[in-house]
């Protein structure tokens, strides 16, 4: 790493004046000013932009403040009012890491988040990418940033051959090596920044890129041939049923799933087994209670490890108890629960305007 070299110069100049206005983010200006960032907002926005855009976030983090404006708030708070909020961000097992790792920040370090990489990643849920996003964007020390985003302007810009994810570590090499120790926050959210908004996937716009007279993969006219990937494997299909209960005063019935494996802890309704480890039945005789249900189509949802295809099923029926647990609720107060999107998915199916 180096203190600065021609790579960083020009990518700095560039962000100076075309970085994206963020909630969590501290402008040049404002850092240039003094200003510096919450490692609290930092990890909470890193959490929360691993696999999900920016765009879905904003709106989240803003909730996550005025809810728990510090990482003490967040550690005291209901894990059932965490799950809640964090309902349609997806990947849930991020949501109680959340949690587990607010907790062990207030209890263990006092509410003060460690400012090495070594240090966060002995906290629950922090790896690699969160622990280096961290170090660099909160205290401003070197690390080296890897997303997809940076993955991809590296590939382009050293025309890297091998195929990810074998490429991972030569891609890590080459982002350490142009980490300038002078600003490396704004340098690695000026890396995720070209590639969201100059380095696109589809029809990159070169010429106006701060590296267009470095990139190797322009100067042979095929940036979008990178980065090269090994051919995906097909994934696995697994079936399941849903089964969307309703009173005749508008309530259905509801469930919590168990609090480990995929969606542990979520609210569901009921269905049918369908995880990666057991594979589902799409008849209504597998409905939690006996009666006339009406089928209403199928959805798909892809999950990291498999596609589902749960075959949902609509009853009109009254209020009762149900032998397995679960409640009665408005469908008017859907939007409340912690329902992942998959679920939302199969209540649309069976009540178009559940959550209108
Ligand atoms: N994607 C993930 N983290 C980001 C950040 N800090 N800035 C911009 N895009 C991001």
């Amino acid at each position: 790493m180096t203190t600065s070299n021609p790579y960083s110069v020009e990518l700095l100049r560039w962000y100076d004046r075309h970085h994206r206005e963020l909630p969590w983010r501290i402008s040049p200006a404002a850092f240039r000013a003094g200003k510096r960032a919450d490692p609290y907002h930092i990890w909470l926005s890193e959490v929360m932009l691993q696999q999900t855009t920016v765009q879905a976030v904003k709106p989240y983090f803003a909730k996550f403040l005025s809810l728990w404006p510090k990482v003490e708030d967040l550690a005291a708070a209901p894990s059932e009012d965490v799950m809640a909020a964090w309902a349609g961000l997806g990947y849930y097992a991020r949501a109680r890491n959340l949690k587990k790792c607010a907790e062990a920040v207030a209890r263990e370090h006092g509410g003060i988040f460690p400012d090495s990489e070594t240090g966060l990643k002995a906290l629950p849920g922090i790896g690699d990418y969160t622990a280096a996003a961290v170090v660099a964007i909160a205290f401003n020390r070197q690390a080296a940033v890897m997303d997809g985003n940076v993955e991809r302007v590296i590939s382009r810009l050293f025309a890297i051959d091998a195929p990810l994810p074998g490429s991972k570590p030569l891609m890590k090499a080459r982002v350490t090596e142009l980490t300038p120790s002078d600003r490396p926050g704004d340098f690695a959210q000026a890396m995720m920044d070209l590639g969201a908004t100059i380095c696109t996937p589809k029809r990159p716009a070169c010429a106006l890129c701060p590296f267009n007279s470095h990139c190797l993969a322009l100067a042979d006219d095929e940036p979008e041939r990178f980065p090269v990937k090994a051919p995906k494997k097909a994934k696995p299909v697994r079936v399941g049923a849903a089964f969307v209960a309703v009173t005749p005063d508008g309530e259905i019935l509801l469930r919590r799933r168990i609090e480990t494996g995929l969606l542990g802890g979520m609210t569901e309704v009921p269905t049918t087994g369908w995880t990666a480890r057991i594979d589902g039945v799409t008849t209504p005789d597998h409905a939690p209670f006996p009666g006339d249900w009406q089928a209403c189509g199928q959805i798909v949802h892809v999950f990291t490890h498999f596609e589902l295809r749960l075959s949902v099923y609509r009853l009109q029926h009254g209020r009762m108890d149900v032998e397995g647990g679960g409640w009665w609720e408005p469908v008017s107060n859907l939007g409340a629960q912690a329902l992942p999107t998959v679920m939302k998915k199969a209540i649309v199916q069976a009540i178009p305007l559940a959550f209108s």
